[in-house]
């Protein structure tokens, strides 16, 4: 079986991988003590991913996939985009309270925003990068609208301010295998998932 490893330490990440990819074998970062932590520099999320899997790559020698991805905000012109994790300025505080403190800015940000245009999308970008060889990308995105104030418990980040079209709850409402279902990252790692089957890791 093909071992790939994936760019992150998110043991929820690399669970959600293996799920989709159930041919491969999947490990996760902390398989690898002393991998690079990559700094995410660029100013696109596939750029980011390249870089994270470009490095786990090197650093690693088996085929690495990387994701990376944020809220894009209609009336903020797309932003916290790349800078979702970090929007608040907290970048040594630990993820919950960066992830509140992230949520709390961008709701006081559009508070005077009309619901019409609340409007907003998750995107993920999710990347193969095989050593010395080829590279591949794939996308998602999950539409939806900004809520006033934050419901539910699961996710994380943005989630409890987030329903999707066509839906009534925040992805925080949701089970984890119905928002890995219609979620920007499911949907790229799902595109992801086809190209790797097709690929040559070697
Ligand atoms: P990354 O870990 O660099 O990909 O940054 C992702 C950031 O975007 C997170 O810290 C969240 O703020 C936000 N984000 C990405 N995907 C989600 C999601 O599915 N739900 C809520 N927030 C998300």
């Amino acid at each position: 079986m093909s071992r790939i490893v994936l760019a992150s330490h998110n043991p929820g990440k690399v669970a959600e991988l293996r799920r989709i990819l159930g041919g491969f074998d999947i490990v996760g970062l902390d398989e690898f003590p002393g991998a690079p932590d990559v700094a995410e520099t660029e100013l696109t999320f596939e750029g980011n991913a390249l870089l994270k899997a470009r490095a786990i790559a090197a650093f690693t020698g088996l085929p690495a996939v990387a994701d990376d991805s944020g809220l894009c905000v209609d009336a903020l012109n797309g932003m916290p985009g790349v800078l979702s994790a970090r929007w608040s300025g907290r970048f040594g505080a630990a993820a919950g309270d960066r992830d509140t403190a992230n949520l709390q800015l961008l709701l006081d940000q559009v508070a005077d925003v009309a619901d019409e245009a609340r409007g907003a999308a998750f995107v993920c970008a999710a990347v193969l990068v095989v050593p010395g060889g080829a590279e591949h990308g794939a996308e998602g995105r999950m539409r939806g609208a900004l809520i006033r104030e934050p419901r539910g418990t699961g996710g994380f980040g943005y989630d409890p301010v987030f329903v999707p079209d066509g839906e009534t709850r925040t992805t925080a409402e949701m089970a984890p295998e119905e928002k890995d279902a219609i979620s920007h990252r499911g949907e790229a790692f799902r595109a992801l998932a086809g190209i790797i089957a097709a690929a040559d890791l070697t």
